[in-house]
């Protein structure tokens, strides 16, 4: 069972990746943290104890972490996502969480949880890096202990957020380049996997209204807004869930279907065109060494996963 902590900006898509990852056996959460994105930290660690208290399975220890990004404004995605993060479904529509935040501030949590663990600990990240930044500066040589990050971030080819960069990285791209620069190995779950046949179409969303499964319904129902942007602005109805192709390429790698590998950094001086981008250096390193004069040697960080199989996935799902 691979153990993880599972650090979010919990509001739709978080939702249905927390209660996927509680209830894939072979998983064990650790810990939850929660940290400002999508929605406020408030509103974000709410999400994460509604979600956890309808996956109905084991409850771990939620953590509210940081408020805003390291050195910029928050950028939240209501949006997207709704006022609360969930739909914006009318007021008691979902039942009460049935569990409440630690005390413990989330930074130092994920550092004791790693610092007792034997290295076999790893990080699935669903939102902005804030926390896991913070967690490096903080206590960097405990963070050498975490093996991978599996993280929803980044765009191979297009954008969400801008023409490069993706929501996550764009949101706080300082943390994120200290996550990168840390040299713990990182498999990126891009926008784009989450795309193409990986996408729920209205048939299959209907699907999941349909069944007798109350999580089946949560995790429609949470995704209202994020269902009736796709069908009004995005022109194109359906479902794309980014952060559930995090969990599924942890449990399932065989989902995996078009990637590539490369010493990934991120732009934190760019225009408004690459603000945020994550640059994947794709040549080998010896390549590098070789072209550019005192150049260092990186080997290469990051996977970045553009392609699963679609309908695997949403079967999984
Ligand atoms: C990412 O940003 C948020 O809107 C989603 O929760 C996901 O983590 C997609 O760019
Ligand atoms: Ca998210």
């Amino acid at each position: 069972m691979k153990k993880i902590i599972i650090d979010t900006d919990t509001a739709s898509d978080d939702a249905v990746a927390l209660v996927m990852a509680l209830r894939e056996p072979a998983l064990e959460v650790l810990a939850i943290t929660a940290v400002a994105g999508n929605v406020t930290l408030d509103l974000a660690t709410k999400n994460a104890c509604l979600a956890a208290t309808y996956a109905d399975t084991y409850l771990p220890p939620i953590y509210a972490g940081a408020e805003r990004p390291l050195v910029r404004a928050l950028n939240t995605a209501t949006n997207v996502h709704g006022e609360d993060g969930m739909g914006d479904m009318p007021a008691g529509f979902f039942k009460e969480p049935a569990t409440e935040p630690q005390p413990q501030r989330a930074v130092d949590a994920i550092i004791d949880l790693i610092a007792g663990g034997d290295g076999d600990i790893e990080l699935v990240t669903l939102g902005p890096l804030t926390n896991i930044a913070l967690a490096i500066l903080q206590a960097p040589e405990v963070m050498k202990k975490v093996p991978h990050i599996t993280m929803m971030g980044g765009a191979a080819f297009a954008g969400n957020a801008n023409p490069t960069a993706e929501f996550n990285i764009w949101v706080d791209a300082e943390a994120a380049d200290v996550v990168f620069a840390s040299g713990i190995p990182i498999t990126m779950a891009t926008i784009e996997a989450c795309f193409g046949s990986a996408k729920f179409t209205p048939e299959e969303i209907e699907q999941l209204q349909r069944s007798q499964s109350e999580v089946a319904h949560f995790c429609a129902d949470c995704n209202r807004t994020l269902i009736d942007l796709n069908a009004s602005l995005l022109g194109e109805p359906g479902l794309d869930l980014p952060d559930p192709t995090a969990i599924a390429i942890l449990a399932r790698p065989e989902l995996i279907q078009g990637y590539f590998t490369g010493y990934a950094r991120v732009e934190t001086a760019g225009s408004a065109l690459t603000d945020g981008m994550v640059v994947c250096d794709r040549r080998a390193p010896q390549t590098v060494q070789a072209m550019a004069k005192g150049s260092s040697l990186h080997r290469h960080n990051a996977t970045v996963v553009y392609e699963i199989d679609g309908p695997a996935f949403k079967e999984y799902l």
